[in-house]
């Protein structure tokens, strides 16, 4: 599978988003522990004070008792009716006490502990009670009052249906720790005791009472409403109290499956081995009975420091959790509707940075396809705007260039093409020169051989004519073989003068004066009587090295022809210039004559040419003037229309001498 590309607007949302949701899972995470923690430790400080709360409804109860055996021991009429012995009396006053006060036991003993009047069970007396803890300190310091240990033994003199009371089997607690015994025989007592004193001073009596904790809810529910006012979860106790026999739960309001209180149950492993092994409060969650709580656990001293129970509050975990579940919630949406937001955002802000470089790729596509008139059109004055700006003047550059190009491409095409005329004008030039030069050697051999007996011939006969004399019937036919034996031998010569031409003799000569002079030559002729001459001289015309008859005679030749093709009826103009880099000098010969064929132009210069009737032309004129003039490394040129007329061009090269410029 091949992964496309991302675009740009992607990478950059992607690394955007990638960043916020690191952040904001990072933020989410270390927020909702610092929630949690803050939550928590607010509940777990308040738990803290809760349990402060408890300790005082506790020794409230544990002075409560201390002041009414106290005061009760200070009646002046007790230690009356204890030193008069009037037990009956005294028992019906103590039990009144007793029930008035709400205790549990009202003992009485005399100063050695041996008890008098057990107030709860009058039926048990006379047993030794000197060896009790809080007792047996009575006679040196008085009321002492402190929550104690007391066994069954102890438990059935007060009255059989307190030992039942605190009789308590275990109730299965998995993370309890082990312990080998089933069930608890003995009971858990808030205790104090009191001298009796007669007015000298003497003890007379000892008189100890109690409140029996085991399965008594007053105090755990006395805390429950002091510091929870019985608020509810869901139908649950908010706040719990309790208070353990060593780890067992004797009072309690913390409930079970059934609702019913817990007791029986025993506090975690974790609980006892901190407070009743190592005499450590807990302040922390722990799991009790059945649900977490934030907890606070203290040891609970007898007198002699020992532990022998714990004072528990603690708070339904699940409240707090549930606060906490619900700020992280609302951060966790809070979190999220940002991620959207900015999603949306960056959506947008992406798209002004992309369009205009989507614009710009489509650009350069369609001036890659050959439209270099496409701009971009990016107002915006950042990065990308001075980009598409620079790609724009780029386009016109490029545009530019381009035109430029095809401007010189065309240009070339000309020049090729102009250079491929020339290339072909100079080829066929070149042909005709060695055609001329082949004809010319065939010709002078014929002319050489035909030269001599031709001499002869007019000799001879010139001689006889000259004999006969005038009266002879031969003399007119002799007198025409001389004639035409002259034209023979005119012709030959004009070959022999083609094909041997003579070097020129180089002399420094004005051009315009061997025009003028060829022209003055012929001009009398009554061929030019109705002909008009137009004379256009360029004065101070450079002199030139030729031979100045051979040009003359050249000259002669198209100043003739002129004149037959106009059939002495026109006008001939004759011109000299020197040409703008004064490399050449040009004498023109321009007539009003019938003008020259297509098909003859390219013939015009071959010896024997000629359109003219037999015996008129030799048609060796224009072949002698070509040879003359490529002597001197000149050319001769034609231009023509048919019906208006023709211009001969002879240019003749300018060469630079000292003192001749
Ligand atoms: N000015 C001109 N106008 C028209 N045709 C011309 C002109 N000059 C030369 N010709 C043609 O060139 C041919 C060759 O000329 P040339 O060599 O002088 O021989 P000829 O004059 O004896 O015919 C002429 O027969 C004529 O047809
Ligand atoms: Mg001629």
């Amino acid at each position: 599978m091949t992964l496309r590309p991302l675009s740009l607007r992607t990478k950059l949302i992607l690394s955007f988003l990638i960043v916020i949701i690191i952040g904001g899972v990072l933020s989410l995470s270390f927020g909702s522990r610092l929630v949690k923690n803050t939550i928590i430790d607010q509940a777990q400080a308040k738990v803290e004070h809760d349990l402060a709360a408890a300790w005082m409804v506790f020794n409230e109860q544990l002075s409560d008792i201390k002041e009414i055996v106290g005061l009760t021991a200070a009646r002046e009429a007790l230690q009356e009716d204890i030193i008069s012995q009037r037990f009956q009396l005294l028992e019906k006053k103590l039990s009144r006490v007793r029930q008035d006060y709400g205790l549990d036991i009202l003992t009485l003993t005399d100063s050695k502990g041996k008890v008098i009047i057990r107030t709860r069970n009058p039926g048990v007396v006379g047993d030794d009670q000197s060896q009790d803890e809080i007792v047996s300190l009575v006679p040196k310091k008085d009321g002492l009052a402190y929550p104690q240990i007391i066994s069954r033994e102890e438990l059935l003199k007060e009255g059989e249906d307190l030992a039942n009371q605190a009789d308590m089997e275990f109730i299965d607690t998995p993370k309890a720790a082990f312990r080998p015994e089933k069930k608890e025989t003995s009971g858990f007592m808030l205790k104090a005791a009191s001298s009796v004193r007669a007015e000298n001073g003497t003890l007379v009596g000892i008189l100890y009472g109690g409140i029996l904790l085991n399965r008594n809810y007053e105090i755990v529910d006395r805390v429950k409403e002091i510091v929870y006012k019985g608020e509810q979860y869901k139908g649950r106790d908010k706040g719990t109290a309790t208070i353990f026999q060593q780890d067992l739960r004797i009072s309690t309001n913390v409930k079970n499956e059934n609702g019913e209180r817990a007791i029986g149950t025993r506090v975690s492993k974790e609980v006892n081995e901190a407070v009743l092994v190592e005499g450590k409060p807990w302040i922390d969650r722990a799991f009790v009975v059945n649900d977490w709580y934030i907890t606070a656990y203290e040891p609970i001293k007898n007198i002699n420091d020992r532990i022998i129970g714990i004072l528990y509050v603690g708070m339904l975990e699940k409240p707090y959790i549930d606060i906490t579940e619900r700020v992280m919630m609302t951060f966790t949406i809070m979190a999220i509707l940002s991620v959207i937001l900015l999603f949306v955002i960056l959506y947008f802000a992406t798209t002004k940075i992309t369009n205009p470089l989507k614009k710009m790729v489509i650009a350069t596509q369609v001036i890659s396809k050959g439209d270099l008139a496409h701009r971009v059109k990016v107002n915006s004055k950042d990065e990308i705007g001075y980009l598409a700006e620079s790609f724009n003047r780029m386009t016109v550059n490029l545009k530019t260039a381009n035109e430029k190009l095809i401007e010189w491409g065309k240009t070339l095409e000309k020049k090729v093409e102009e250079r491929t005329i020339e290339l072909r004008e100079m080829q066929a030039h070149l042909i005709q020169s060695e055609k001329l030069a082949s004809l010319g050697k065939l010709a002078a051999g014929i002319a050489h051989e035909i030269n001599n007996p031709l001499g002869g011939i007019l000799i001879y006969s010139n001689l006889i004519l000259e004999d006969i004399g005038g009266k002879s019937p031969y003399y007119e036919n002799l007198k025409k073989i001389v004639k035409e034996t002259s034209r023979c031998k005119n012709i030959v010569r004009g070959l022999l003068e083609f094909a041997r031409p003579k070097e020129p003799e180089a002399s420094l000569i004005n051009i315009t004066e061997v025009v003028d002079s060829a022209l003055a030559i012929v001009e009398s002729q009554t061929l030019f009587q109705n002909i008009k001459i137009k004379k256009a001289y360029a004065s101070d015309l450079p002199k030139i090295v030729a031979d100045g008859a051979q040009l003359q005679q050249v000259f002669m030749n198209i100043i003739l022809n002129a004149a037959e093709a106009m059939d002495g009826d026109g006008r001939l103009t004759l011109s000299t210039s020197l040409n703008e880099d004064g490399s050449y000098i040009e004498a023109q010969f321009s007539d009003t004559g019938h003008g020259i064929k297509e098909e003859d132009k390219k013939r015009l210069f071959e010896p024997f040419f000629s359109t003219k009737d037999v015996g008129k032309g030799t048609g060796l004129g224009l072949a002698i003037s070509y040879s003359i003039i490529q002597k001197h490394n000149g050319t001769i040129e034609v231009d023509s229309q048919i019906g208006k007329g023709s211009t001969f061009t002879v240019r003749l090269p300018v060469i630079q001498e000292k003192g001749h410029e």
